[in-house]
C-alpha cells in the first residue's frame, strides 16, 4: 500500500468520526470494554448506559429476548447485568451500540448481511473458544464481533470503490478481500485497523482487524487472530457470508491458521470438527434470530 493511499484513507477515516450517527456512549463503552473485567465497575456500566434511553432499551429487549434463556426478563440494565454477568452485558452492549452507529441504508454491502456475518463471527468464535480450556471466550466473541469493522468503513468511506469491488467479486465468485486488492489496491484489512487505532481499540483486536486474512502476518495475539480467520471461515460455508457465492474449497485442518491456534491450544487436536459444524448449523438460527432483534430487521433467507 502506497503512503498516498494510506493518507486517503486517514483522512476519509477522519472523516467517518465526525458522523453525528455514532450513539454518545459508544467510545466512552470502548475505552471501558479495554480494561479487565476487575477493574470495571459495574455502577460505571450502568450509569454509562442509562445516559442513552435507546440504547438501554435495545439492550433490555436483547437481554430479555430467549437466546438468553432468563426466565424472567430484566427490568433494568443492573438487573441485566447481574443476572447475565457483565461481560456478556457489555457484549450485547456493543452490539447495541455498533447497530446504532451505522444505521441501515443502501449500502454496497447490505447492512443487514453484514450484522448477519459479524454476529455469527461472534458467536461461532464463543462456541470454538469454548472448546478450548484456555481461551478468552468474550474476548474471542469481541474480536469476532469487529473483525470486519472496515467493511463499513469501506461503504461510508470509498462508496464507489468498494461497490464496484463488491461487483467483481459477485461477478468472479471470489472473496470479497481478494476483490478488494485488486480493485482498490487496498482491503476492508487496512481500513479497519485505522478506525481501530482511531477508536484506540485493544491491541489484541486491532490485530484481529489487520490480519484476520493473512495470520502469518501479524506480530501479536496470533491464537486469536487465528481463531477468527477460521471462525470467519466457518461462517462463509454456513450461510453466513456476506450474500454471494465464493467458489471455494475450504479445509480448516489444512489452513495454516489450525497449526497455528493448535500451537498455543493443544486440546484443539480433541475437538470433533464434523460435530462442532453440526453444533454451528442449530446455532445459525439462533443468529439470525439475533440480528432480527438486535437491528429490528426480518429474517433472511440463507444465503452464502
Ligand atoms: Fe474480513
Ligand atoms: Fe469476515
Amino acid at each position: 500500500m502506497t503512503t498516498s493511499v494510506n493518507r486517503t484513507i486517514r483522512e476519509r477515516v477522519q472523516r467517518i468520526e465526525t458522523m453525528p450517527a455514532i450513539p454518545a456512549v459508544f467510545l466512552p463503552l470502548l475505552r471501558l470494554l479495554n480494561n479487565s473485567v476487575d477493574e470495571v465497575k459495574l455502577d460505571e456500566v450502568v450509569r454509562l448506559i442509562s445516559y442513552d434511553g435507546a440504547i438501554a432499551a435495545q439492550c433490555l429487549r436483547v437481554a430479555g429476548s430467549p437466546l438468553f434463556g432468563m426466565a424472567q426478563p430484566p427490568k433494568s440494565i443492573k438487573g441485566a447485568v447481574i443476572s447475565l454477568g457483565l461481560r456478556r452485558v457489555e457484549t450485547i452492549l456493543l452490539t447495541c451500540c455498533l447497530g446504532q452507529a451505522f444505521p441501515a441504508k443502501k449500502w454496497a454491502l447490505d447492512p443487514a448481511v453484514f450484522w448477519r456475518h459479524s454476529l455469527g463471527c461472534a458467536m461461532v468464535c464463543r462456541k470454538f473458544s469454548e472448546k478450548l480450556a484456555a481461551a478468552d471466550h468474550e474476548k474471542a466473541y469481541m474480536a469476532g464481533l469487529l473483525h470486519d469493522i472496515g467493511f463499513m468503513v469501506n461503504c461510508l468511506a470509498f462508496p464507489k470503490e468498494f461497490a464496484m469491488a463488491m461487483e467483481r467479486a459477485c461477478q468472479e465468485e471470489v472473496p470479497l478481500h481478494e476483490a478488494e486488492h485488486s480493485t482498490m489496491g487496498f482491503t476492508h484489512c487496512e481500513t479497519g485497523r485505522v478506525l481501530a487505532e482511531k477508536w484506540k481499540l485493544a491491541d489484541d483486536i486491532i490485530a484481529v482487524i489487520a490480519h484476520h486474512h493473512g495470520v502469518g502476518q501479524s506480530q501479536k495475539s496470533q491464537p486469536l487472530v487465528a481463531l477468527v480467520h477460521l471462525s470467519d471461515l466457518l461462517c462463509r460455508t454456513r450461510g453466513l457470508g456476506y450474500g454471494y457465492y465464493e467458489r471455494r474449497m475450504v479445509d480448516l485442518i489444512a489452513d495454516p491458521a489450525w497449526a497455528i491456534l493448535l500451537q498455543e491450544h493443544r486440546d484443539l487436536e480433541g475437538v470433533d470438527l464434523v460435530r462442532f459444524t453440526f453444533e454451528l448449523d442449530e446455532a445459525v438460527g439462533e443468529i439470525h434470530a439475533l440480528v432480527s432483534t438486535v437491528f429490528g430487521l426480518a429474517p433472511a433467507t440463507a444465503r452464502t
